[in-house]
């Protein structure tokens, strides 16, 4: 049944020259939905973005599937690709500069998108939808923008720029790997606004990898939760934050700073205070990749794996506790 699945995520793990970053991670994302992607550095967070985006490392192996409208991204082409990536599917990174090339102004680059990818011939036409996206991603003063360069603006005007950029083409899905990462608080909170309400008005779907669960709680419908590389937990925001079902993602809540360490200490939460460490991506993991941190760890948790065990409201988690809880 495709039903609603814009993308379905089945068992994507990727292999880099001996290295395991990804392990079954599966993921899905509805129509005109956001889904935050929540995990700590190094979860694969980045990993699974790039992989829908057809843009693996050198010696990637990718094996699994990657539903987009029912086809297998994964099993595509070069050339296929082309008429997906950041035309149906767009993305935008932690660092602005990595979308805006410093060589050339902001209108050139907006200009550029809107000939090449939308095919519009008439210059006239062009300009005026630049602007009026520059317009719709709050760039004060679009004219004096339009010939810019990159270098000359702040982070946040650049990161709305790369937005506009990555409208240009009206695609149905965003990729957003930690937009707001790099930026100021206050910016942080404009940015995130900013795509919350385009998403809503243009109708699109939304990717929103940050490692914040706060954060995705606030700016998504759904959340998924990542640790070594497996998709742990996945439901609707505020199921996922107020009764989280996966023991990681219970002891992450519990980590996260009060709000009175929050302005001291930054607002990362303290993941150290769970024993143990993270499973590096070379070692071979039978079993749960957390149950070697685990509080409510069982004797199988270290030769089974979990599946996905599959709840109301479209929860899933991969524990085998599930059920209990
Ligand atoms: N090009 C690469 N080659 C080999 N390993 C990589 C590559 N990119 C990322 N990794 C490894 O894969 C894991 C997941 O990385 P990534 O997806 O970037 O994590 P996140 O975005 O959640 O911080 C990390 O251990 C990282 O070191
Ligand atoms: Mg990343």
């Amino acid at each position: 049944m495709l039903d609603d699945r814009m993308l379905d995520i089945r068992g994507l793990t990727l292999d880099i020259h001996g290295a395991r970053p990804l392990r079954e991670i599966d993921l899905v994302l509805k129509k005109g939905k956001s889904l935050g992607v929540v995990g700590e550095s190094g979860s694969g967070k980045s990993l699974t973005a790039l992989s829908i985006m057809g843009l693996l490392p050198n010696g990637a192996v990718a094996q699994g599937q990657a539903l987009w409208k029912g086809r297998d991204l994964l099993a595509l082409t070069e050339d296929q690709y082309r008429t997906i990536r950041g035309r149906e599917i767009a993305m935008i990174f932690q660092d602005p500069m990595s979308s805006l090339n410093p060589s050339f102004t902001v209108g050139f680059q907006i200009d550029e998108v809107l000939k090449i990818k939308m095919g519009i011939r008439n210059a006239a036409e062009r300009r005026a939808r630049g602007l009026s996206l520059l317009k719709e991603v709050g760039i004060p003063a679009p004219e004096e923008r339009w010939n810019s360069y990159p270098h000359q603006m702040s982070g946040g005007m650049s990161q709305r720029v790369s937005i506009a950029m990555a409208l240009a083409s009206e695609p149905e899905l965003l990729i957003a790997d930690e937009p707001t990462t790099a930026l100021d608080v206050t910016v942080q909170a404009q940015i995130l606004e900013l795509l919350r309400r385009l998403i809503h008005e243009r109708h699109m779907s939304m990717i929103f990898v940050t490692h914040d669960l706060a954060v995705a709680a606030k700016v998504c419908d759904e959340i998924a939760v990542f640790y070594a590389g497996v998709a742990v937990e996945q439901g609707p925001s505020e199921m996922v934050f107020e009764t989280p079902r996966h023991p990681y993602t219970q002891a992450l809540l519990r980590a996260r700073p009060t709000k009175i360490q929050a302005s001291s200490e930054g607002r990362r939460p303290r993941l150290a205070a769970i024993p143990g460490s993270v499973p590096r991506s070379t070692e071979q993991i039978a079993g749960c990749v957390f149950a070697s941190r685990c509080e409510k760890v069982m004797e199988s948790c270290f030769t089974k794996r979990p599946p996905v065990a599959e709840g109301a409201n479209s929860r899933k988690s991969r524990c085998l506790l599930q059920g209990d809880q």
